[in-house]
């Protein structure tokens, strides 16, 4: 297979829940674009909506308005679909707030741990009502919160420590929470970029007030970048093809989100960085990919944070790098969209290489060997790119359980990887 010509990749999923949440927070009018039209921006987009906020429909390639008011309580219960971010941020949100909201989300949502957000966003004085002990569906009533809060997160998760600096945006408390390893920083850039007094040293982030009277944020326009994580799954098809380059236009490379790049120069592959330039407080470039051989590697736990969600295309990288490569301490891939832990190794395995769990760690041996096999992706966004990917490579022949999924973060992601193949 040979790679040509050039692909942008959709807007940032992270960036664009923060953007919207923060843009319905205002009272005002703010201009986003670069927004993802994928179906967890859109939970987002709907949910906030029912909260009062004036969100028009998300469109591809089109700016969007939205129209910030002061949050009302909501008619039904917000429905968070299949984004866990959505889920744990407005729980950071509505702890802020003085009425009580039901917080749902679908079948792999409901699966996943929610008192990690719950237990400190308690402790700060929201009331939570769970009818199943740390899942959804849940409710919160906000309101009184203390007058400061200290947290330090047992996991490092960007969503765990959002969710409690947007509690203290909108409960107006000074927070401040510290993490065992940095996680991806946007809701801090993004509360920079609106003027917010905010401090970020190591793994402690302290915010003290949004300056001015609070809650105010001012109007403001915002350009989002491209997706890292949507991305990685270009990168990799670049890399695992006979022949060609392929240029990656407008990616968001912010260091904490950016740990696979470091990864895969590691394990030998050619992806120049062009064009940086940094976009309302985020870093952006281009990349150049060239096919490479591959070397395995050991990724630390230390790294794990910064490529959490590029593991699943990674471990199907290394499924064809020379060697042996292990993730070390990746026990949080159990609690993503689907056990992801589980079905990376299993579906390697299917497809016939080697791949084995090994307590937290991941480990996978690589070869030549041809992949074939049927793939359960367990309608994983994530799973049905990577394995998608591994398709696309000449002798491969995978077959997806489902590849709708990708819709959930990456809409049309079947056809880009189409457009930059020729066979
Ligand atoms: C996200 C944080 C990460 C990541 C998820 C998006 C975010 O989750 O896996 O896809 O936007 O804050 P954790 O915070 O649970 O690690």
């Amino acid at each position: 297979m040979r790679v040509e010509g050039s692909i942008r990749p959709p807007g940032d999923k992270s960036i664009t829940h923060r953007a919207l949440i923060i843009a319905a927070l205002s009272r005002t009018r703010v201009q986003l674009t670069g927004v993802l039209t994928a179906a967890d921006a859109k939970s987002t987009a709907r949910v906030l909506r029912q909260l009062g906020a004036g969100v028009g429909q998300l469109r591809r390639g089109q700016g969007l308005e939205v129209r910030g008011k002061a949050w009302r309580r909501p008619k039904g219960t917000l429905n968070c679909g299949n984004s866990g971010t959505t889920a744990r941020l407005m729980l950071g949100c509505l702890a802020g707030h003085r009425f009580e909201s039901r917080l749902t989300g679908d079948a792999s949502l409901r699966r996943r741990p929610m008192r990690r957000v719950t237990e400190p966003l308690t402790a700060m004085g929201a009331v939570v009502k769970e009818v199943t002990r740390d899942r959804l569906p849940l409710s919160i009533c906000g309101g009184s919160l203390s007058s400061s809060f200290r947290f330090r997160s047992p996991v490092p998760s960007a969503q765990i420590k959002s969710a409690i600096l947007l509690a203290g945006l909108t409960g107006g408390v000074p927070t401040t929470v510290v993490e065992p390893a940095r996680s991806r920083d946007h809701t801090e850039r993004l509360f920079r970029y609106l003027g917010f007094d905010l401090e970020a040293k190591g793994k402690e982030v302290s915010f003290k007030g949004p300056g001015g009277t609070w809650p105010r944020i001012e109007s403001f326009d915002l350009q989002i970048p491209g997706d890292a994580s949507s991305a990685a799954f270009l990168v990799a098809v670049g890399l695992l093809a006979d022949s060609g380059q392929l240029r990656i236009e407008n990616v968001g490379v912010n260091p904490t989100r950016a740990g696979f790049l470091t990864v895969l120069h590691r394990m030998g592959a050619c992806v120049v960085v062009e064009n940086e330039a940094e976009v309302c407080g985020e870093p952006v470039a281009d990349l150049v990919v060239s096919p490479a051989r591959l070397n395995g590697t050991e990724v630390t736990a230390t790294e794990i944070p910064g490529l959490i969600d590029e593991i699943p295309m990674l471990a199907g990288l290394a499924a064809r790098a020379e060697g042996e490569t292990i993730f070390r301490s990746v026990g949080e891939l159990r609690v993503k969209e689907s056990n992801r832990l589980v079905l990376i190794a299993q579906n390697l395995r299917s497809l016939g290489a080697t791949a084995d769990v090994d307590g937290d760690d991941l480990v996978v041996v690589g070869s030549d060997r041809p992949l074939r096999g049927r793939v359960d992706t367990a309608r994983d966004h994530r799973l049905a790119m990577a394995f998608g990917v591994l398709g696309t490579m000449r002798g491969a022949k995978v077959e997806l359980s489902e590849a709708g999924s990708a819709g959930v973060s990456y809409p049309g992601f079947f056809e880009d990887l189409a457009m930059v193949m020729t066979r």
